[in-house]
């Protein structure tokens, strides 16, 4: 666990399910999770699975206030408010624990009342914010109130956005690494590998536990069960500095500030 700027405590990995399909699929990876020791589920709207989600949580018999849930406001909507009203129907829940902007459209500052009002509200236990960039957190700290405890962003090894994540942590924010794997991409390198055999861990192991060991919450993705336990047992071992440096040297981005790499938006 650690505790984000506002005293609340988030799990160190949680299940991503971007790419997910609703229904069985989702389902399965959920209860999977749920049963593996997953405390932590992370959806979004624009994901098309929240009512999935929601099912597999009632199912698992797992107590609603065991489990940490995140979802994200689809920016191509107007008020984040009503949207996650619809959210918590479809996860069957009073309240998500988190609650993000997925991408900053239309402008870093145009959600964040919103989402602060879902805050107020009680919708959200936190809020936070997810693909800004450096100068798209300046923006929405300008606007003072209530400030994102969360920048979900796309990072590993491969993506080390240095900067960014510096200037996040310097902020109180805590950096959250969706796509931890490169979505699967970056499983087959040959120096992740030679490391992986090395340590007698598979490489997406080696990448789940850089990703802890550099500071991040993080959320690999998968719908099979023995990689989603897999993905979860890596608290049994530890990289070395040496180890962690060769990672880092992995980067592609140059340390950037930049939260992505997709050109949708
Ligand atoms: P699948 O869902 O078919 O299991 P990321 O978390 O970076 O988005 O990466 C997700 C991708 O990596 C998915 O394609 C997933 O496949 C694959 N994946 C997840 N965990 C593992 C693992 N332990 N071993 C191999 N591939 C994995």
């Amino acid at each position: 666990m650690r505790k984000l700027a506002d005293g609340t405590e988030i799990p160190l990995i949680g299940l991503g399910v971007w790419q997910v399909g609703d229904g069985r699929e989702c389902e399965d990876a959920v209860r999977w999770a749920l049963e593996a020791g997953y405390r932590h589920i992370d959806t979004a709207q624009v994901y098309g699975n929240e009512d999935s989600v929601g099912r597999a949580i009632k199912d698992s018999g797992v107590p609603r206030e065991d489990i940490y849930i995140t979802t994200k406001f689809n920016p191509s909507r107007r008020d984040p408010a009503a949207e996650l009203e619809g959210s918590l129907k479809r996860l069957g829940v009073d309240a998500v624990d988190l609650y993000l902007v997925h991408w900053p459209a239309g402008g870093p500052t145009r959600a964040w009342a919103g989402m602060q009002q879902s805050l107020e509200r009680g919708l959200a236990r936190s809020i936070g914010v997810s693909n800004f960039n450096v100068d798209e957190i300046a923006a929405v700290l300008a606007l003072g109130g209530p400030a994102p405890v969360v920048n979900q962003i796309q990072f590993s090894p491969f993506e080390y956005r240095r900067t960014l994540q510096d200037v996040s942590e310097r902020h109180n924010i805590a950096v959250e690494a969706y796509s931890p794997l490169g979505t699967g991409r970056h499983l087959g390198d040959r120096a992740l590998a030679a490391i992986a055999e090395r340590v007698g861990r598979t490489p997406a192991q080696v990448l789940i536990r850089w990703s802890l060991q550099r500071g991040l919450i993080v959320l690999p993705k998968s719908v099979h069960q023995e990689r989603i336990v897999q993905n979860l047992d890596v608290f049994g071992f530890e990289l070395s500095d040496d180890d962690l440096a060769a990672l880092d040297a992995l980067d592609r981005t140059g340390g950037t500030g930049i939260a992505h790499e997709h050109p949708w938006w």
